[in-house]
C-alpha cells in the first residue's frame, strides 16, 4: 500500500496536493454541515492528522459513521490549509476504506486518561497512546544516537553471545538455560547431570557482554555492544528489570580516566540528540510528565559532571544531616537513597563516582595501589541513581588470578578471559549503560516498565 506517512503530511505546505494516509481513528466528530472530522495517527508523529471527510461519499453511512477509537482507515484527499487553530494542515478526503472497524463499548483505550498501571495489562494495545507512541520514538532516537555516538568515534558495534558458561558480574543472579527434563527429574528426584544437557555444562542467559567485548576490545581497540541483558535478582522496584538492555563500550589503552570521558560525552551527546529528534515528543513529557525535564536536558547536554571518589562520597554523606534508611559507612555499598542526595541535594545534578572498595565490585576492576579499592566508576544522575557502572578493568595476569582466587571464582571457568593478560595484555576499560534508566531519564517517566515495550519483572512474563 503506497501512502503518505503522517509526520510528512503535517509538514506540507502543497496545498491542493494529493495526499493518501492510513492509521487508526483517535477521535470522530460529526458536524451539521453535512461533514465528519477524523482524527487519524500512524505513529509516525506525535500529532495526528485532521481529516474532514463529506457526507457525500458512497460509504459515509456504512462505514464513517461507524468507525470509532481504534478502527483502521485509508483515505485519499486532498492536502488543505486548516482553517482550524489545532493544526496547520488538514487533508479533505475524495474516499475512504475501513481496514478494521473497533468496537467501542469493548476497545480497552479510551479517550479519557488510563492509568500507567491499567496501561501495563494492555501492553499490547499501550504503544497506540500518546505515551507509548512518545516513549518507542523516543527509544528508537536513543538507540540510534548511541550507534551514531559510537561510529563517529571509531568503535565497531559487536555482537555478543546471549547464551553464556561465565556469571560476568559474579553475582550468581542468572537464568538458566536447560534442555534437561526437569519434571522428569523431579519425579526421578534425581540431580541434573550437566554433562549430558545441551551445552555439556550448566549454561545461562546473560548478565553483561563485557568479558566477551574485552576479547575484541584487546583486539580492534574500541569496541561496543547493544544487546539484552538478564538478571534474576529478586528487585521489584521501579529501576529495576530481569530482563533489560545495555549498551557496553569497551576501550583499549585506555584507563579510568579516558572511561570516565567517554561516559560523559556519550551522557551529554544523548541529551542533546533527544531534544534535536524528538521535540514534540518531549513536549509531551514535560507538559504531563515532568515540568523541569526540558529544562533539566537542555542544562545536561552542556554540562561539566562532578566527579568524586567513593570515599569521598562517603565523607559527604556521614557529614550530612540527613537520614538514611541504610546506614552510612566507608565500605557500603550505596544505595539508591544515597545515590539520590548526592546528586539531587548536593550537587544538584550527575555525579561520577571512582574508586570503590574493592569488596562490592566485581573481580575483573583494576586493583588500586592502596590495595583495598578498585578503579571502578559508577555515574549518578538525579531521580534514577547509577545508569553507568564501570571500570578500568585488571590487566596484571598475576593480580587477577589472585583476585578470583580471593572471591572464589574458578580460574578455569575464565582461562580464556585470563590469556588476553597472558599474550600481549594492555590497560583497557570500558562500561556499561542501563539502556532503560536512560529512556527512564530522558522521559521523566517514574517507572522502568514503562520504558520497556514488554517488561519483565519478577512474577510477570505477560506478552
Ligand atoms: O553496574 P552493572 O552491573 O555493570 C555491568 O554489568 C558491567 N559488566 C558493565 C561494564 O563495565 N561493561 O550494570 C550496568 C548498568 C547499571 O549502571 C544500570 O544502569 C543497569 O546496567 N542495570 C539495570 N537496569 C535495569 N534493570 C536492572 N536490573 C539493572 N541492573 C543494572
Ligand atoms: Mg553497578
Amino acid at each position: 500500500m503506497k501512502r503518505d506517512l503522517i509526520r510528512d503530511v503535517l509538514e506540507r505546505r502543497d496545498y491542493g496536493g494529493d495526499v493518501v494516509v492510513a492509521g487508526w481513528v483517535r477521535t470522530r466528530r460529526d458536524s451539521k454541515g453535512g461533514f465528519s472530522f477524523l482524527s487519524l495517527n500512524d505513529g509516525s508523529s506525535f500529532d495526528c492528522l485532521q481529516v474532514v471527510v463529506p457526507n457525500n461519499l458512497p460509504n459515509y453511512e456504512n462505514d464513517v459513521l461507524n468507525l470509532f477509537i481504534g478502527g483502521s482507515a485509508v483515505v485519499t484527499g486532498k492536502l488543505v490549509e486548516s482553517p482550524g487553530a489545532g493544526q496547520p494542515v488538514e487533508v479533505h478526503a475524495s474516499s475512504l476504506r475501513v481496514l478494521g472497524f473497533s468496537d467501542p463499548n469493548q476497545y480497552p483505550l479510551q479517550k479519557q486518561r488510563i492509568s500507567y498501571e491499567r496501561l501495563r495489562e494492555v501492553a499490547h494495545l499501550r504503544p497506540r497512546t500518546n505515551s507509548f507512541g512518545a516513549i518507542t520514538r523516543l527509544r528508537d532516537a536513543l538507540a540510534f544516537g548511541t550507534h551514531k555516538f559510537f561510529r563517529e568515534r571509531g568503535f565497531y558495534y559487536l555482537h555478543t553471545p546471549i547464551i553464556t558458561a561465565s556469571d560476568c558480574e559474579g553475582a550468581g543472579q542468572m537464568f538458566q538455560v536447560t534442555t534437561i527434563d526437569l519434571d522428569q527429574l523431579a519425579r526421578q528426584a534425581q540431580p541434573p547431570i550437566y554433562t549430558s544437557d545441551f551445552f555439556g555444562k550448566r549454561a545461562s542467559l546473560t548478565v553483561s557482554g563485557q568479558l566477551e567485548a574485552e576479547t575484541y576490545a584487546c583486539a580492534l581497540g574500541n569496541v561496543y555492544t547493544f544487546g539484552p541483558t538478564f538478571r534474576a535478582e529478586n528487585s521489584n522496584t521501579r529501576r529495576h528489570l530481569s530482563e533489560f538492555w545495555m549498551v557496553e563500550p569497551e576501550m583499549a589503552f585506555a584507563d579510568l580516566g579516558d572511561d570516565a570521558d567517554l561516559a560523559e560525552d556519550y551522557l551529554r551527546f544523548l541529551f542533546q540528540f533527544a531534544l534535536e529528534s524528538c521535540p514534540a515528543d518531549l513536549k509531551f513529557f514535560n507538559d504531563r510528565v515532568d515540568k523541569t525535564l526540558l529544562e533539566r536536558l537542555r542544562g545536561l547536554a552542556g554540562s561539566q559532571f562532578k566527579r568524586i571518589t567513593y570515599s569521598e562520597a562517603i565523607d559527604v554523606l556521614e557529614k550530612s544531616k540527613a537520614v538514611f534508611e541504610f546506614p552510612v559507612e566507608w565500605g557500603v555499598d550505596l544505595q539508591s537513597e544515597h545515590e539520590r542526595y548526592l546528586t539531587e541535594e548536593v550537587f544538584h545534578g550527575p555525579v561520577t563516582v571512582t574508586d570503590y572498595p574493592k569488596q562490592i565490585k566485581a573481580f575483573y576492576m583494576r586493583l588500586n595501589d592502596d590495595n583495598r579499592t578498585v578503579a571502578a566508576m559508577d555515574v549518578l544522575l538525579p531521580q534514577v541513581g547509577e545508569i553507568i557502572g564501570g571500570s578500568q578493568r585488571e590487566e596484571r595476569l598475576d593480580v587477577i588470578e589472585a583476585r578470583i582466587a580471593e572471591v572464589g571464582l574458578k580460574p578455569e571457568d575464565y582461562w580464556w578471559y585470563l590469556d588476553l593478560r597472558r599474550f600481549g595484555t594492555v590497560p583497557h576499560a570500558g562500561f556499561g549503560l542501563g539502556f532503560e534508566r536512560m529512556v527512564q531519564f530522558t522521559s521523566g517517566m517514574q517507572n522502568i516498565r514503562d520504558v520497556i515495550p514488554f517488561p519483565r519483572t519478577p512474577g510477570s512474563v505477560d506478552f
